[in-house]
């Protein structure tokens, strides 16, 4: 399986600090917002992952996490030239995907939780030939929305309704089958213009072969559209930190733990960063050993 993370767009909704600089390179807490996606792809087992980002951004995101050797992944990087959608990621990234199934993040949700690592190595596995998933918020009106029959069917999903028909908005988190590519073609702009991924969700409901896994309450979905919401999902994540001493979303720590790279080669990052927390925390898991 391949993972896609889209980090494009122009993140108007928190200009003035986006006016130069790409949202999902700010941070959240003491991490670019983008690691934070880049390990859920980690957590499903996905090595090979395709950045996409704007001509002006992308050389960034290149700097910041070149070909991913030193972490025993692959980066690879491509251009969206115009904020044309999320289902144009599969199109810029057919060659990428090749005859594979593929998970798209979008390089701005946030997730946190015990058994996620568990549900994203499942949903990796399973036959399926479309998950995604649902998540109770208070406002849906500002998401993909799917609605739910009694017995759990899924009824209808929706681009940001202005009367949403259930409270279960549809995080950026999807798992496609390698028809994606074709389906993602074949879509229809919307009336702004875009390719969206509720189109491509549609027509997999149509077939009646979309699966969606509602996450439980023990899973936390941060907010990252909003100043306040950047700055309450830092302190999610400082307040975890702090208190278990651990790290989330230290992408060197998974890549550890997955078995992409040694004990060696984590040494190596953790001395080039001790002068930072993040450098000590790399070095002190060495110490469990
Ligand atoms: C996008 C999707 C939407 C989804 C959301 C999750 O919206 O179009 O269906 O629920 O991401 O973050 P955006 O935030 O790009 O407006």
């Amino acid at each position: 399986m391949k993972g896609i993370i889209l980090a494009g767009g122009k993140g108007t909704r928190l200009y003035p600090i986006t006016t130069s600089v790409s949202k999902q390179l700010l941070p959240i807490y003491d991490k670019p917002m983008i690691y934070y996606p880049i390990s859920i792809l980690l957590f499903a087992g996905i090595k090979d992952i395709l950045i996409i980002s704007t001509p002006e951004d992308i050389r960034q995101y290149e700097e910041l996490l070149g070909d991913g050797k030193k972490l025993g992944i692959n980066f690879s990087y491509k251009i969206q030239e115009k904020p044309k959608g999320l289902a144009e990621a599969f199109i810029l990234g057919e060659d990428f995907i090749g005859n594979d199934s593929v998970c798209l993040v979008l390089g701005d949700n946030v997730f946190y939780g015990a058994n996620l690592p568990g549900i994203l190595k499942k949903v990796s596995k399973n036959k399926a030939k479309a998950t995604i998933f649902g998540y109770p918020v208070a406002n849906p009106k500002e998401f993909g929305v799917v609605e739910f029959d009694n017995e759990g069917n899924v009824l209808s999903i929706e681009e940001k309704p202005a009367k949403p028909k259930s409270k279960y908005a549809i995080p950026g988190l999807y798992f496609f089958n390698n028809e994606v590519i074709e389906i993602a073609k074949n879509v229809k702009p919307s009336a702004r213009g875009e390719l969206e991924i509720t189109s491509v969700i549609e027509e997999y409901l149509k077939q009646n072969e979309l699966k969606v896994e509602r996450l439980s309450r023990g899973i936390a979905w941060l907010d990252t559209g909003s100043p306040y919401n950047m700055l309450k999902a830092g302190m999610f994540v400082e307040t975890v930190q702090s208190r278990q001493g651990v790290y989330v979303a230290c992408l060197e720590e998974i890549c550890w733990r997955q078995g992409f790279i040694n004990s060696e080669q984590l040494k190596e990052i953790g001395m080039n960063l001790k002068q930072t927390d993040y450098g000590k925390y790399i070095l002190s898991l060495l110490e469990e050993e």
